[in-house]
């Protein structure tokens, strides 16, 4: 079946949720069709019917049938049923799988958008991010780590999001300066990066391979450079670069462990 979202060049998609994305703009792209051929007859037929030279006198009585009000009230009822029979069911539903996504394991990572990159915070081996204290930012991307709380003695900050294949990942977008967009179309995911809040957002990818972050509002002179890496990369290389970055954390902070 001809699909819309091909069509339009769409690259491929990479992740678990992405096809129901897939799915639902080709449905509202048939809509859009059969919308553009409806209006495009009505069009033509009204031209016609109403042509000066066949109507040469105006009507002052105008429309005396009630039709048009009846096809109003049926559009309205066609909207409220998209909108609560659909629309809110299935918001309810994504909304909802975030408990699931939560029991099962899940890599946590946030992503700190400023101008003009991303820098990514892991909570290291403990699974637990340092307490988040946004005063104490001190350059752009800043995390914002407590340096006094146990819990962030071994998170750990990098340049590249890398991530496990098949484990769902929650990401937890925010920025410390404007609002950012953190975008992956091949993940079919993107949420807004406001200053202040850690805002989550959830996927599996279900391939290995390396392909771009994109930020998807616009935020200044550098937004179309705000261009970063996300590496998807197996279970056993991610392990092995994860207890790297976390020895390397857990070592820089060795004065602090000592002194607790
Ligand atoms: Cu950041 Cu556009």
């Amino acid at each position: 079946m001809f699909s819309p979202s091909k069509a339009l060049g769409m690259p491929e998609n990479y992740s678990q949720h992405g096809g129901q994305v897939d799915h639902m703009i080709d449905v509202v792209h048939y809509f859009m069709l059969a919308l553009g051929i409806g209006w495009t007859i009505f069009f033509f037929y009204c031209s016609f019917r109403f042509w000066h030279r066949r109507n040469a006198r105006a009507s002052y009585h105008g429309v005396k049938n009630h039709i048009s009000s009846h096809l109003e009230i049926g559009v309205v009822i066609v909207e409220a049923v998209l909108l609560l029979g659909f629309a809110f069911p299935l918001w309810a539903e994504r909304v909802d799988s975030f408990d699931r996504v939560q029991a099962d394991d899940p890599v946590r990572v946030r992503c700190i958008g400023y101008q003009f990159a991303w820098n990514y915070h892991y909570p290291g081996a403990d699974g637990k991010f340092g307490r988040i204290d946004r005063s104490l930012v001190n350059k752009v991307g800043d995390p914002c780590i407590d340096p006094n709380d146990p819990n962030g003695f071994d998170d750990y900050e990098s340049a590249v999001l890398k991530i496990p294949v098949g484990r769902p990942a929650i990401l937890q977008i925010t920025s410390t300066d404007v609002i950012h967009n953190f975008a992956i179309v091949p993940m079919r995911i993107q949420q807004d990066a406001m200053p202040g809040k850690d805002i989550p957002m959830w996927f599996t990818p279900l391939r290995e391979m390396e392909t771009s972050v994109v930020c998807a509002q616009l935020c200044g002179e550098g937004h179309a450079n705000m261009v970063g890496t996300l590496q998807v990369i197996s279970d056993k290389a991610y392990t092995k670069w994860a207890d790297a970055q976390t020895t390397a954390a857990l070592e820089s902070n060795a004065d602090k462990l000592t002194s607790n």
